[in-house]
């Protein structure tokens, strides 16, 4: 059964990450008004795992849209881009990709994927399921961060990127436009990237979406602070803290925030920074940003994709956009 050898996870993170770009990220979000902290220091092995039981929450409704939406096209992505190669940022358990690579599989036309993640032990174990699966298929994982290293993506033969789950909604408006810009750089005139973004919807639902009934995603938002006291040394009092998500229209994103429900001196020696919150005061930990279907034709076009095909159901959207050239 396992004749083959595992694949190798070739490594572009930076070993010291943890401590480089984390320390330049909490003096950046945290020194400054309003305070925010970047997303993707949600997701060590604590945050991941909540992270997947969000997945499975009755409220989240995006990851079950995007599965129906992707078993319901897949055979179509894969006979319209006839991709060689599929790659897929942020791939994590790699979970929702194996009804693509099954229709790519039976489409005879994919030999390897790539699968790109920040989490080298997650990427490791995906990478091992899916090259058993798939016998013919040359798995070549990628432990990167999808912000920084598009540069190391393969080049040559035609590409298929797949981004997923709406994580491009984590993304600050001119994040976005840097994202869009430097995968567009990355690829070739032709190739092409399938996108899945949330849909702005009523805003209870969206709220539901943020605020579960059994406070998974209070404790994923929480867990940012864990990483920060054991990365950084620092000491926040997570009871301190309260849950604070809310919808903003003009923005069109959910906004999640922790705030300080009493006056908070924290300090965080690893980063050589303190921080003094006053009552009441709030940190902003991610944004999930909703899209509607111009709104992300406009940006794709600005980061020189063309929108070819948009499947949604009405909460979620699949886009396939092809590199101009
Ligand atoms: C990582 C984009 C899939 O924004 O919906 C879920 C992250 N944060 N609940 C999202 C998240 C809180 C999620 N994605």
């Amino acid at each position: 059964m396992s004749e083959r050898p595992d694949p190798a996870v070739r490594v572009v993170l930076d070993p010291d990450r943890a401590s480089s770009s984390l320390v330049a990220d909490v003096r950046r979000g945290l020194g400054s008004a309003p305070r925010t902290l970047p997303p993707k220091w949600l997701y060590d092995d604590h945050g991941s795992v909540l992270f997947d039981q969000i997945t499975r929450l009755p409220e989240y409704y995006p990851t079950e849209a995007e599965r129906s939406l992707l078993s319901e096209h897949a055979a179509d992505i894969a006979s319209i881009t006839g991709a060689p190669t599929v790659v897929e940022l942020g791939s994590g358990t790699s979970d929702k990709t194996r009804t693509l690579l099954d229709a790519f599989d039976a489409g005879g036309s994919l030999r390897r994927f790539v699968p790109v993640d920040v989490s080298e032990a997650t990427l490791r174990e995906a990478a091992v399921m899916l090259s058993q699966r798939y016998p013919e298929l040359s798995v070549e994982p990628l432990a990167g961060d999808f912000t920084l290293h598009l540069g190391h993506l393969p080049t040559g033969d035609r590409k298929l990127v797949a981004f997923l789950g709406g994580t491009i909604g984590n993304f600050y408006v001119e994040e976005r436009a840097a994202f869009l810009g430097a995968l567009a750089d990355s690829l070739e005139p032709g190739d092409w990237l399938l996108l899945g973004t949330d849909v702005v919807k009523e805003a209870d639902r969206l709220v539901a979406a943020y605020h579960d009934s059994a406070g998974v995603t209070e404790q994923f938002i929480l867990n940012s602070l864990t990483v920060l006291n054991r990365e950084l040394g620092a000491d926040f009092d997570l009871e301190a803290f309260s849950y604070v998500p809310f919808w903003d229209p003009a923005m069109e994103r959910i906004d999640m925030r922790l705030r300080a429900e009493s006056p908070q001196l924290v300090t965080l020696p690893g980063a050589d920074l303190v921080v003094e919150l006053a009552a009441g005061e709030e940190i902003r930990v991610e944004i999930s940003t909703k899209f509607r279907p111009e709104k992300l034709r406009r940006e794709l076009a600005e980061g020189g994709f063309a929108v070819e095909h948009l499947w949604t159901d009405g909460d979620f959207a699949l886009t396939l956009a092809r590199r101009e050239g």
